[in-house]
Formats: structure tokens, sequence, C-alpha cells
């Protein structure tokens, strides 16, 4: 089923063409207007979506090789996210819907992330574990089958990547900070600073990333300019080790309760370079989606789409958007 796909629920503009699991086209902008602001400004998100969101969109066409009579339906972001950003897209693609009489789907941007992984393994089915860790999300999910999740644990306080970028403007680096972390603790010692993990009263498999980032704080605190500008290599390989830690002892924790040994990292901190390499050494089958759909993608929308409508779901021209749309 080939379904136009839009993603504008935060700081990337993204239109995909997809047929079923396969991507014929991706077209994602990110918004690099934010990064002096140390992040991302709604106002300018919005603005910036409407200017490039028509453009994008004909450029997904061309690249698929189809026109928008070829499609069969139009999927959309229509929460989480930012609620002016979350509106270009959902306005753009009930215009669409519209104006082609082609049904409109609207998708939860969560579920986005746990179907981004299916681009690249088609071949995991569920059951699985999902972890989805980006800027704005720290989820847990028990994928009991296609469209049926259970929601084991959330992040309590911050998202792991929003905890990565906070560290990197308290270390003066510039956004978003994840990489630039990640690339500086592959040179540094993680020994170098034993930094608290949590400890969660409620819920097994919750998280909880302030503790830690306010931990980072202090001791930046507490040290001079210079010293900490000589081990900042240190202090980040030492925030690293214990972030992925904890991500990886409350997945394991899940894995061994639920006896399922297939793991899903999808979102943008699935790209960073020490849980790829952790979490593979203690879980038997770990499924990592390539660098273009762990970022905000359209394709990833695109094919949960597909799915859905292939099974007969439908939204009306009235979905609205739903910036606290929770996944279950
Ligand atoms: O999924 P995404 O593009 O957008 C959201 O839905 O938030 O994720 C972006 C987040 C940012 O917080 C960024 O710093 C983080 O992913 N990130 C990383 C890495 N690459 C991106 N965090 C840690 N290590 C990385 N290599
Ligand atoms: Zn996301």
């Amino acid at each position: 089923m080939k379904v136009l796909a839009f993603e504008t629920s935060c700081d990337e503009t993204s239109v995909a063409v997809v047929d079923d699991f396969k991507v014929m086209s991706n077209v994602t902008r990110t918004q690099l207007e934010h990064s002096r602001f140390g992040g991302v400004v709604p106002e300018i998100a919005a603005r910036e979506h409407l200017r490039y969101i028509y453009q994008m969109t004909k450029q997904a066409l061309d690249e698929s090789g189809s026109s928008l009579e070829d499609v069969e339906g139009i999927a959309v972001t229509y929460g989480p996210g930012l609620a002016s950003s979350l509106l270009v897209g959902v306005v753009f693609a009930k215009t669409l819907s519209q104006a082609l009489e082609k049904p409109l789907i609207g998708i939860n941007h969560l579920e986005g992330h746990i179907f981004s992984v299916f681009i690249d393994h088609p071949e995991l089915e569920p059951p699985f574990i999902s972890l989805i860790v980006s800027g704005g999300h720290t989820e847990l999910v028990l994928v009991e089958d296609y469209l049926k999740y259970e929601l084991l644990g959330e992040t309590l306080d911050d998202a792991v990547g929003e905890a990565y970028d906070k560290v990197a403007k308290m270390l003066g680096l510039s956004y978003p900070g994840g990489p630039i972390v990640d690339k500086l603790a592959n040179e540094g010692d993680e020994n170098f600073v034993k930094f608290p993990k949590p400890r969660i009263k409620k819920g097994k498999y919750n998280f909880s990333f302030s503790g830690i980032k306010t931990a980072v704080r202090n001791y930046i605190a507490s040290k001079g300019e210079d010293f900490v500008r000589k081990h900042i290599k240190d202090i980040c390989a030492s925030f690293q080790r214990t972030v992925v830690d904890i991500l990886l002892e409350t997945t394991l924790k899940a894995v061994e309760d639920f006896k399922v040994d297939k793991v899903a990292v999808v979102g943008g901190v699935a790209l960073n370079s020490l849980l790829r390499k952790e979490f593979p050494k203690h879980i038997p089958q770990v499924f990592f989606p390539s660098k273009q759909y762990c970022m905000d993608n359209a394709a990833m929308i695109g094919v949960a789409g597909a799915y859905r409508l292939s099974r007969g779901f439908r939204s009306s021209l009235d979905l609205p958007v739903e910036p606290s749309l929770r996944l279950v």
C-alpha cells in the first residue's frame, strides 16, 4: 500500500513515500535555526515547517517516482509534540486528503518510532521489547503484537536525549549535544568520575535522568573552568557510561521478566556508539534502525500508516493535534 507521510512534530520537517515497509523516498530537513538558542523554539519550528513542507512534498514524490494520484493514503503525526509544529503537518495532510479523496490516517509519533525498526528489519516479528530513546522520549514498551503495546516504563523526569543535550550545554557544547558528547566520550576515561545511578521507587521499569544531570552540574561547579576544559572527554565518558548502564540494566530486567529475547532500540539516542556496542553484548537479538530512521522522519510514520490503513483504520477530517498523546 503506497502512502504519502508527514512528520512535523518537533524540529525535523520530513515527507516520505512508502510502500508497506519499503521506503521509496524520505526527505528530511533538520532545522538548524534553533542551535543558537540551545533548544527548540516552537514559533520558529512551526514557521520553518510551513516554509518547506510544500517543496519537500514535491521532492519526495519526485524521488519516489510517484504522483499524487498513485498514493493510496495520507499519514501524518498528530502527537505527541509541539502543538504549532504538529498543526502544520496535520492541516497539510488533511487538505491533501480532502482534495484527493484519499484516506487520512493520524499516527502516534511513538508508534512511528516503534515501526521504524521494520524498515531495515522486516523479519523482526512481535513479541519484542522496544526501547524508545530520543530528545523527547524514554519509553520501554512490550510490543505484544503489531499495534498491541504494553507500556512497561518511562522517564519520571528528563528524557535521555534531553539529559545529553543539557549536559552538553553545561559543557559549552552546541545543540543538539548528544552526538558531540558521544564523540568526546569515545576518547575519554569512563572511570574518571563515578556519577550516581538513580534509585527508582515508583515502577520497576521506569527511568530518571535528572539526578545524574544535577550530579554533572555540581561536579562541574565544584571544579575550575580549566580543569573541566582539560577533562571534558573524561566527564563525557563517565556520564555516557552511567546513562548507558541505566538503559541497559532496566531493559535487561524486562527481557528476563517477560522472557522476550528480542529488543529494538529506536529514536535519536539509538545512534549512540556505546549503546550500540553494549546492548548486543548482553541481549541475544538487538535491532537498530539505520541512521536516517533513528532521527525523526516521515518514513516511520508512513510504514505505521500503511500498516494501519491496510487493516482498515481511518482518521476523520476532525483529527485534532494532541501534544501530550500517550502510546497507550
Ligand atoms: O529522535 P530524535 O531525532 O528527536 C526526538 O524525537 O527528540 O532525537 C534527537 C535526540 C537529541 O536529544 C540528540 O542529542 C540525541 O537524540 N542524539 C544522541 C546521539 N545522536 C543523537 N544522543 C546520544 N548519542 C548520540 N550519538
Ligand atoms: Zn521522535
